[in-house]
C-alpha cells in the first residue's frame, strides 16, 4: 500500500512544471533598453556571454529600444515571471523615467523584481575633433558663444546622458539643442562625424574613441580621476565642481520571478564579475565594479530607492517631463 501511494507521487510530481527541469532549462532573454553597440548593450553582452557559461544556458540579447528605455521596461514589467525575460537597465531607466514620464504603465519599483547592480560609468564631456576649445573652461566660453550652432546627442530625456548634460547645463550655465538617439552607439558616431558636437557620455561609450583619436575629452563627472584615463581632470579640477554623476547599471525581472530563480541570477552575475578577465575589460573602460554585498538583491533594491528619492526632487526642480 505504502509503496503505491509513493509512486502514485512520483507520479504526480514527474508531470508537475518542476520534475525533471531545473532553471534554466532553456536560453534567457536579456531585455537591453538601448541601441546595440552602446554601453548598456556593450556592458550587456559582456556579462550576458559569461553568465550564460555559470547558468548553462545561453543569454540572448533582445535590444528595445525607445522612450530612453521606458518601451523596453515596460515589456521586461509585462514579461512572464519565470526568469526567462530578464533586463538590464540603470539610474535612467529604472529611476529618473520614474520621475520623467507622467504616463508610464507600469511601476518601477512594484512591477520589477531587483536582482543585482551592475557596475557603473562615470561621464565624460567630449566633442568631436571640430571644436577648437583646449581646456573645460574655454569650451564652456566656446558653448556661450556659439549656442544656436551646438548640438548635443543624448538617449532620449532620462537617460544617462540626458541627466549628465542637466546636470552640465545646471553647473556651466551653458544650454545647447539635445538631440534624442536610440543609444549612445549611434550617437558618438554621429559625434565622431561632427553632425553633433557634444556629448556627456558614459566612459565605457567614448572612451576606446578617444584613445584612437576621434574625440576630445576635457573632463570626468567623478570625484577622483578614473584609472582608465588618469590625465583627463575632473569636472571639479577642470573649474566646474558639482557634476559628479555616475551612471550604475543593474538587472530586473518582472515582479513575481521565484526567489530561488532571482538568486541563481544573482549568483551568476557575481560570478562573471569575479572573472579577472571581465574585470579587466570593465575597468580598461573606466567602470567601477560592486561588491557582492552592494550587489545582493535586497541591498540593491533598497538602493534603488534612495535613489529614487535622491533624484525625484531634482528631476522635478529642473521641471523635465514627459506626458
Ligand atoms: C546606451 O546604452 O545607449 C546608454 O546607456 C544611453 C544613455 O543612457 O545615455
Amino acid at each position: 500500500m505504502l509503496r503505491r501511494v509513493a509512486l502514485a507521487l512520483l507520479a504526480v510530481a514527474a508531470t508537475g512544471p518542476a520534475f525533471g527541469q531545473a532553471y534554466p532549462n532553456k536560453p534567457i532573454n536579456l531585455i537591453v533598453p538601448f541601441a546595440a553597440g552602446g554601453p548598456t548593450d556593450v556592458m550587456a553582452r559582456i556579462l550576458g556571454e559569461r553568465m550564460g557559461k555559470e547558468l548553462g544556458q545561453q543569454i540572448v540579447i533582445d535590444n528595445v529600444t525607445g522612450a530612453a528605455g521606458s518601451i523596453a521596461m515596460g515589456k521586461l514589467a509585462r514579461s512572464a515571471p519565470d526568469g526567462y525575460t530578464i533586463g538590464i537597465g540603470h539610474l535612467g531607466t529604472n529611476v529618473v523615467n520614474g520621475a520623467i514620464y507622467k504616463n508610464l504603465n507600469y511601476d518601477l519599483i512594484n512591477d520589477l523584481e531587483p536582482i543585482a547592480l551592475l557596475p557603473s560609468n562615470p561621464l565624460l564631456v567630449v566633442t568631436s575633433n571640430q571644436i577648437p576649445a583646449k581646456d573645460l573652461k574655454e569650451l564652456v566660453a566656446y558653448l556661450k558663444a556659439n549656442a544656436d550652432k551646438i548640438s548635443g546627442g543624448t538617449a532620449g530625456l532620462g537617460s544617462g546622458s540626458h541627466i549628465g548634460a542637466l546636470a552640465f547645463f545646471a553647473v556651466t550655465g551653458t544650454n545647447y539643442q539635445l538631440v534624442p538617439y536610440r543609444g549612445t552607439g549611434p550617437a558618438v558616431q554621429d559625434l565622431i562625424a561632427n553632425q553633433i558636437q557634444i556629448m556627456i557620455d558614459q566612459s565605457s561609450n567614448s572612451l576606446p574613441h578617444i584613445r584612437a583619436g576621434k574625440l576630445k575629452v576635457y573632463a570626468v563627472t567623478a570625484k577622483q580621476r578614473t584609472a582608465a584615463a588618469p590625465d583627463v581632470p575632473t569636472t571639479a579640477e577642470a573649474g566646474f565642481p558639482g557634476i559628479e554623476v555616475a551612471i550604475w547599471h543593474g538587472l530586473w525581472a518582472p515582479k513575481g520571478t521565484p526567489k530561488d530563480i532571482i538568486d541563481k541570477i544573482n549568483a551568476a552575475a557575481v560570478k562573471a564579475l569575479q572573472d579577472p578577465d571581465i574585470r579587466r575589460k570593465l575597468e580598461d573602460l573606466g567602470q567601477d565594479i560592486p561588491t557582492p554585498e552592494q550587489m545582493k538583491p535586497d541591498v540593491f533594491g533598497a538602493y534603488q530607492k534612495a535613489e529614487f528619492a535622491k533624484w525625484k526632487p531634482i528631476i522635478d526642480k529642473a521641471g523635465v517631463k514627459v506626458d
